[in-house]
């Protein structure tokens, strides 16, 4: 049952502007989407049950996800941003070991990062940023859709679903290049069944502005690249979540040839990660060097992963295992699932001095480690 917190998140996520005090309450979701929330999102009906749109241009698909309307938005195969927008002339520069001829990254220069030499490049720019998608939309996929160069960009908004669809191709080829999807200053976001590839920078960036009630479900992170910081076929952009209040269910998803960033969690950052498959990572998973982020980590698989926990993190953990397991009723209002390990260190961390920081929240239920090793890697990203 909804606490009063979340009760009330969700009853503002309604608030009446100048324009929605006009609309009717649609509270359903529509029927185009598979399933509903889980987690900390529970509450998300995106574009609730307006009648949908069907876009088959990338300046319609724009023009809907931009618009001040509810909105339902099937998208059917490929979208093609690339070029979209043309160009623009940037300076870059080589900053690790490798550069973009050999496996590496170039970073571009835009933040004023570079510290050798820097060199002319031209970038795609629908890539470089995102569609501003604007509050009260569902957003869902069908037959393959992708979109190809242009991600996601969620700032100051609420209400949205996003489900069934590919982002790729974000000027991979540089570090700042484009993020697939970015979030801050938001809430009531459910993001389910994404698959994100070939980022410039983060296959999910959370800003520093607070992101309540957030859940990303079912997705894959594929972190293979040509163009790897870490010089080694492995993007280190997973997940950034830097936000001061951050509330996020990260569930059955496939994070897959990462080495850093998978999580990095700083900020006031509250995760539960449940049922994720972690694999094929060749720096690090889990990092963060400020101490208000905090974290239940359970039920999950870790594979073929060389540091599950970087030395230099600084928030608290909790790791479930099959003896500690009973103490996470505190916070979650039931046991915890063991996490699994494969050629991966165990996570060796229970701090529980966070736990009544999940009061009031919607909690995923957890199944065993064992049983979704397979399944998770079969189903997560865009398989609907
Ligand atoms: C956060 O978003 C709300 C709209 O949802 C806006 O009114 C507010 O100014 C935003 N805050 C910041 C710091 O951007």
């Amino acid at each position: 049952m909804p606490s009063t917190k979340k009760a009330l998140a969700w009853a503002l996520s309604f608030a009446p502007s100048a324009f929605s005090a006009a609309l009717p309450f649609k509270r359903a979701i529509s029927s185009v989407v598979s399933g509903s929330p889980v987690g900390f999102a529970s509450g998300a009906t995106g574009g609730g049950d307006a009648t949908p749109v069907y876009p088959t241009t990338i300046a319609d698909l724009k023009k809907y996800l931009t618009s001040k309307n509810p909105q339902v938005i099937v998208i059917d195969g490929q979208y093609d941003f690339a070029g979209s927008e043309g160009t623009q002339k940037e300076q870059a520069c080589n900053i690790y070991s490798c550069t973009p001829e050999n496996g590496g990254q170039g970073m571009l220069n835009t933040l004023n990062g570079c510290t050798t030499a820097t060199y002319n490049v031209e970038i795609d720019t629908a890539a470089y940023q995102g569609i501003q998608v604007q509050s009260h939309k569902t957003l869902v996929g069908k037959n393959g859709a992708t979109l190809n160069g242009k991600g996601l960009r969620l700032v100051s908004v609420s209400n949205i679903i996003i489900q069934n669809l590919k982002i790729t191709n974000l000027n991979p080829k540089y570090v700042w290049g484009g993020d697939a999807i970015s979030l801050s200053n938001t809430s009531d976001i459910w993001i389910d069944h994404v698959e994100t590839s070939l980022t410039g920078r983060q296959h999910y960036s959370f800003g520093q502005e607070p992101n309540h009630y957030v859940t990303i479900s079912n997705s894959f992170v594929n972190g293979e690249t040509k163009y790897s910081a870490s010089c080694d076929s492995h993007t280190y952009w997973g997940e950034e979540m830097v936000g001061k209040d951050d509330s996020i269910t990260w569930y059955r998803n496939h994070v897959y040839m990462t080495s850093g960033r998978s999580p990095a969690m700083s900020g006031g950052t509250l995760l539960h990660a449940v049922n994720n498959v972690f694999e094929d990572n060749t720096g690090h998973l889990i990092e963060g060097g400020e101490a208000g982020a905090r974290g239940i980590f359970e039920g999950n698989v870790f594979k073929n992963v060389k540091t599950t926990l970087d030395s230099g993190f600084k928030g608290q953990l909790f790791g479930a295992t099959a003896s500690n397991a009973g103490q996470c009723q505190t916070a979650l209002g039931r046991k915890c699932e063991a996490n699994e390990f494969s050629s991966a260190p165990e996570l060796n961390r229970a701090d529980t001095g966070f736990f009544k920081n999940f009061n009031g929240f919607f909690i995923v239920g957890a199944a065993s480690a064992q049983s979704i090793q397979d399944e998770v890697p079969k189903r997560a990203g865009a398989t609907l």
